[in-house]
């Protein structure tokens, strides 16, 4: 079992990297890090855009760009660490989506313009925590609905503690609520 994790906190004592170390703990297989605060990717602008599509058109996946997606592509399965910032998550791993999201490399289009996925996982975790507690939640929808279409993973699921910001909570009573529900989980 090959697992990719992909690490998108932000803090050295992050309640969203204690969860997503005990989950993966709990998961069997090789894993590798993309420790995206380390990376430092920069968002695709006109210029790598250019050097990208260049060499999508001649089918050179060999360049370094390239790497993340040759990870993401290859993994069994799955973790993304993300903590809840802004409805959403950190901009670093929108930066790596825009960064994996290679046509030709994770998904590609059959002849009806569906498309097909080029990746091997079957499970997805996504790992978040929120400050307060949120009735919407734009990363993991957003990270499921990718998951669904281009990467071709069905099976995502969804591990979150919320109102750790909130005064009077109690932190550790929160968090070990939700080691428990990993757990549960039926790995
Ligand atoms: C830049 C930033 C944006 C945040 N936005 C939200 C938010 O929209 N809603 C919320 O409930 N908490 C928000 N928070 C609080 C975090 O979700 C919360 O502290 C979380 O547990 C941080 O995870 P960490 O301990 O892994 O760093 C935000 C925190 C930061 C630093």
């Amino acid at each position: 079992m090959n697992i990719l994790f992909v690490d998108a906190s932000a803090r050295k004592d992050s309640r969203t990297k204690i969860l997503a170390d005990y989950l993966l703990s709990k998961l069997k297989g090789n894993i590798e890090t993309i420790k995206l605060s380390s990376q430092k990717l920069m968002p695709l602008d006109e210029q790598s855009l250019a050097k990208r599509n260049a060499l999508i058109g001649q089918k050179r996946f060999d360049d370094p760009m390239f790497n993340n997606a040759k990870k993401f592509i290859a993994a069994d399965v799955i973790v993304i660490c993300a903590p809840y910032w802004d409805f959403s998550f950190p901009a670093m791993l929108k930066t790596f989506i825009e960064h994996i999201n290679v046509g030709g490399l994770v998904f590609k289009y059959g002849q009806n313009g569906e498309i097909i996925s080029l990746c091997k996982a079957k499970t997805l975790y996504y790992v978040t925590t929120m400050g307060g507690y949120n009735p919407t939640d734009f990363g993991f929808g957003y990270i499921k609905a990718l998951a669904n279409t281009l990467y071709g993973i069905s099976d995502t699921r969804l591990i979150k503690a919320e109102g750790l910001d909130i005064i009077g909570n109690d932190i550790d009573a929160i968090l070990k609520k939700a080691k428990t529900e990993i757990n549960n989980i039926n790995f």
